[in-house]
Order: C-alpha cells, then structure tokens, then sequence
C-alpha cells in the first residue's frame, strides 16, 4: 500500500555525534518521496515508556530491549522506523537485530569522534561530566562500543548533513527499501 518496504535503520553513536538530526533529515526526506516513518529517540522514548530508566549500564540494556520491542510492532505495521539512541554495547544492538528477520535491521553507525562530539558539546553534558558532575557518561565514564559490521556507516565529522542523508537513501535505494524515483515521476 506504502509502496515501499518496512525496515528499522538503527543508527548508534555517542552523545552528540549528530544520530537524531540524521534521523530526522532523513524522515524529511523520505516523507517528500511519500514513505511512512517515525523517528525514536530519547526526545519521545525517555521521557515516556522509559522514564524509570537511568544511565546505569543494566538501565541502557533494559531501555534497548524496549526501543527493540517497540521499533519492531512499527516494522510489522508497515512503517520504516528509525530509531536514534547511543546503543553502547554491541550485545544489545545485536539482541534487537535479532527480533528481525535477516535484512530487516540495518545498523547505521553515526562515527564521529569523542574529541569532536565534545567539542560540539550541544548540551553542555562532556563538560559535566568531565566535572564529575555526570556519573557513567558514555564515552568517558562509560564505555561505547562501536560496531564491527554495520550496515551503514557515515561519518559526521568528515562529511555534511546533506551528504550523510544521501549516503543512506542510497542505500535504501539499492536495497530496494524505498524506489528509485522522486515523487511526481
Ligand atoms: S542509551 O545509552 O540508553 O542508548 P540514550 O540514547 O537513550 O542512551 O540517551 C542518551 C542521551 O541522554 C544523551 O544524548 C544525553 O543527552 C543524555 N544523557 C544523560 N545522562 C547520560 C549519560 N550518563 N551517558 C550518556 N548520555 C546521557
């Protein structure tokens, strides 16, 4: 009905690498070519279904199984679901790959880094956390693991927001995720 097929692009990344404006450039894009979508991140997912959760690295695991959960009722109702969180351990990436048949999930790793995100510094939480004032803040008191093999990796600190949504449509492109024509064709 969509004329396109239902997938979950899972994009990973430290704080501040750019995952959420990423997601939502690219909603922007695939709504101009008449896709379904929705874009998770801590804006609607924190601050709702895992407002009990924290920081601690068991907090994370249970709020991924969730996001998991929830990304893959929106895959079965048709949409392509983004979804935008730091995701630091491989483990947990790889638990919600597997609620997906093979194909369905494709991780886009938002690389960029951790001297350049905290320079960025959009929220002022590095240098919080620098100050002790954060505990477990990923990527300096806390670790990230980046993945091995994504299916997608673009790179924040090198290349425009313009080009990385690019990157990624045409993959969805090549893969047959959303056609290769522009609406009106
Ligand atoms: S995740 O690790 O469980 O995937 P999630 O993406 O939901 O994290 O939330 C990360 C956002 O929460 C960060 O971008 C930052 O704004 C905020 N935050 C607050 N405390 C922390 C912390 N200790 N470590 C990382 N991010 C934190």
């Amino acid at each position: 009905m969509n004329r396109h097929k239902a997938k979950l692009l899972w994009f990973t990344g430290l704080s501040g690498s750019g995952k959420s404006t990423l997601a939502h450039a690219l909603e922007e894009e695939l709504h101009q070519r008449g896709c379904h979508t929705y874009v998770f991140d801590g804006d609607n997912v924190r601050h709702g279904l895992c407002r009990d959760l924290g920081f601690s690295i068991e907090d994370r695991t249970e709020n991924i199984r969730r996001i998991g959960e929830m990304a893959k009722l929106f895959v079965d109702a048709g949409v392509i679901s983004l979804t935008a969180f730091i995701s630091p351990i491989r483990e947990d990436r790889e638990r919600a790959r597997g609620l997906f048949p093979h194909g369905d999930f494709i991780e886009v790793y938002v690389k960029c880094s951790l001297e350049k995100c905290e320079s960025r510094d959009v929220k002022g939480l590095y240098q919080k956390a620098r100050a002790g004032e954060i505990p477990e803040f990923t990527g300096i008191s806390s670790p990230y693991e980046a993945p091995l093999k994504p299916e997608i990796t673009v790179d924040t600190e090198i290349d425009t927001l313009e080009d990385c949504v690019a990157q990624i449509l045409s993959v969805l492109e090549e893969r047959g995720v959303i056609p290769n024509y522009v609406v009106g064709d």
